[in-house]
């Protein structure tokens, strides 16, 4: 049995990745032609990157759940769509099958409907890894209410900045969720976020961990209570939506401000996480994808939501954390599922490569046959671990590069079909022009002593799952992506790009860190600082860390301590996890008189980088400080 479109062989990468180029219409109008469409398209491209407008597949009308789930029903029914592993491996797993799911996500879709959701309003979504949370998200796609799922570790405030940017009349979320060991309290802080709002209309609230919780009368209802309204085979229609409806929204950290609501269509998201999907992990029927990511951040949206039921996968959703009850845990997950293809992050493995061999023990992994890798740029000595204790030198492992941005994997090599080179993402996608630039735009061209170029990651035209913009201010997105260097989308990202066209890319080139996976901006972490009283300036930058791949250290001006240095310290980590969340909690906190600025006032981060890393000699020209003294106090006060 061959599939339509998976690419089965280098030559055919080669000649397809030839083909999306010279003729992008006839390659995606060709792979379109096998998705459940009400109407089909008039255009399948339009764009220009000036202001951006792109328009994948115009005229066309489509629900994204008809081509999840309806169309499965013939002959998938009975076919698992999610396997659900809960937190305590003590507790009882569940199954849902096609045919379950499209009833239940029907059922919750009436539920949305009879508590007033209309097409277009926008949804917020603050549950843990249950399947209700996968239940919700679709329902939200099957009335065309455009979802906005907020990662279960965030806080009240940045819940409530997230709700007003959108502005969300509705929330779905849970009473508490188990991680590992903690029960994290997610319905008392939805309240502590609703506190002076009066947009919201509508709280459902899904039990889970039994938890007592305040519910406010007129405004919040159980989920239970109202599926038992429902019929359980009552059959909602999907909503009709335009292809460039927008699907969702997601918040995301850039180099500035606040976290900016990256927009996703229907019609192009869609396609691109099937194609993506099918093409980097080459899925075969039956084969059971294990991703690892949270469904608050992008990676689950399309890798285990949208990508893996669009093609009518079996896609496992596992509620804890990989060290709880002890470090066995995935391996564990593995061996009871017979996972075939395990996609998680460089972060995880290299926690886990940290516990040795013994969590291994006695564990059988031979179910795997692809291994992925997601979030940051993976190391070799990781890498090789990987490829040597979890996949046993048999499994291809793909290193995929993408951002919430862009949808779904834009650069990656195909398991088993193109080579692997550790710690590189490999080749384009079809469809993906990649160009590395220098700080002017000008395209690289000269090779370094190693015959690399070296430059900034541009693309050069949009494929089908490109952002279309960034909720309710589109010169933000533009001026964020776009206007960077003319007539490119920017990446943010720097990379190396060998003589055979393979990229390897080397980490952010802006203001944006990346810890354990997560993407934080270092002036969102410095707002959160300066809001605690007694600080009175601040400056973050990242450093290198083993297992987090970048930390977070902060160099903070206090005007006085409150009691002493290590009471403020503690002080300033509860306001940064209190404003944004417990993963910006800086690492180290250095208390400094003054910091390296320029004579125009800039702080010159790369000295702080430096310092940070370490380096306390080579600090590069000074000269154009203001005043160089402060450089030698904070060199000597470093935090190891
Ligand atoms: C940033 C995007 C893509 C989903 C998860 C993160 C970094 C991502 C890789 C990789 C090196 C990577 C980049 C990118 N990144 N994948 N395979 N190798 N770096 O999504 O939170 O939007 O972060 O993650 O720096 O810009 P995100």
């Amino acid at each position: 049995m061959h599939h339509p479109y998976q690419i089965r062989s280098i030559e055919q990468y080669q000649s397809d990745y030839q083909r999306s180029l010279d003729d992008p219409e006839g390659f995606w109008s060709f792979i379109a032609d096998h998705f459940v469409w009400k109407k089909k398209w008039d255009r399948v491209l339009q764009w220009n990157f000036s202001e951006p407008r792109v328009r994948w597949f115009e005229g066309a009308q489509l629900n994204i759940t008809k081509n999840c789930l309806d169309r499965h029903l013939s002959d998938k029914a009975d076919q698992p769509a999610i396997l659900w592993e809960p937190n305590d491996p003590n507790e009882a797993a569940r199954t849902i099958t096609y045919q379950q799911l499209h009833q239940l996500v029907c059922r919750f879709a009436q539920v949305l409907l009879n508590n007033g959701v209309k097409k277009g309003d926008r949804v917020c979504i603050y549950m843990g890894m249950v399947p209700e949370l996968a239940i919700a998200v679709l329902a939200c796609a099957r009335i065309g209410a455009i979802h906005s799922v907020i990662f279960g570790g965030f806080s009240a405030q940045s819940i409530a900045d997230r709700l007003t940017d959108a502005q969300a009349a509705y929330i779905i979320t849970c009473d508490g969720a188990y991680r590992g060991a903690k029960d994290i309290p997610l319905k008392s802080v939805i309240d502590d976020a609703l506190v002076g709002n009066d947009t919201v209309k509508r709280v459902i609230v899904y039990t889970r961990t039994g938890t007592a919780v305040s519910m406010i009368s007129g405004r919040d209802v159980w989920w239970e209570e109202e599926m038992e309204k429902v019929s359980a085979s009552c059959h909602v229609p999907a909503e009709t939506m335009e292809a460039e409806d927008p699907l969702f929204i997601l918040y995301t950290s850039g180099s500035t401000g606040k976290p900016k609501g990256v927009v996703h269509s229907s019609a192009g998201y869609m396609v691109w996480t099937n194609y993506t999907f099918l093409n980097v992990f080459q899925y075969q029927p039956g084969q059971i994808h294990f991703c690892t990511a949270d469904i608050g951040w992008i990676t689950g949206h399309s890798y285990i939501l949208y990508g893996p039921l669009s093609a009518g996968a079996t896609t496992l959703l596992f509620e804890g954390v990989p060290t709880w009850p002890d470090a066995g845990r995935f391996w564990d997950i593995i061996d009871k599922y017979k996972v075939n293809i395990l996609y998680t992050a460089p972060t995880a493995i290299r926690s886990l490569m940290g516990f040795g061999n013994a969590p291994l023990e006695g564990k059988d992994l031979s179910s795997l046959q692809v291994l992925g890798t997601v979030g940051e740029p993976i190391n070799e000595e990781a890498w090789h671990w990987y490829n040597e204790h979890i996949g046993k030198k048999r499994c291809p492992i793909v290193d995929t590069w993408w951002q919430t941005e862009t949808g779904g994997v834009l650069i990656s090599n195909l398991a088993g079909i193109t080579p692997s080179k550790p710690a590189w993402a490999t080749l384009p996608m079809p469809g993906v022009k990649p160009i590395l630039v220098d700080d002017k735009g000008v395209p690289v061209r000269e090779r370094d002593e190693n015959g690399l170029l070296k430059g900034n990651l541009c693309i050069q035209s949009p494929w089908p799952s490109i952002l279309r913009t960034t909720y309710g201010d589109h010169e933000r997105c533009r001026q964020n992506y776009f206007a960077t260097y003319e007539n490119l989308y920017f990446t943010g990202d720097g990379a190396l790009q060998d003589a055979s066209g393979n990229f390897r890319i080397t980490g952010r080139v802006d203001d944006v860190l990346n810890v354990s996976g997560h993407r934080i901006g270092t002036a969102e972490v410095e707002n959160a600082i300066n809001a605690h009283a007694g600080v009175v300036e601040s400056a973050v930058v990242g450093f290198p860390h083993d297992i987090k791949g970048q930390g977070i250290y902060a160099y903070v001006i206090v005007s006085h301590f409150h009691q002493d240095a290590e009471h403020t310290r503690k002080d300033i980590l509860q306001t940064v996890a209190r404003v944004i969340g417990p993963i910006a909690k800086p690492d180290k906190i250095q208390f400094v008189s003054g910091l390296p600025k320029t004579r125009s006032g800039k702080i010159m981060r790369r000295i702080l980088r430096k310092i940070a890393e370490g380096e306390t000699q080579h600090l590069g020209d000074t000269s154009t400080l203001l005043d160089p003294g402060v450089v030698r106090e904070i060199v000597e006060g470093a935090v190891e």
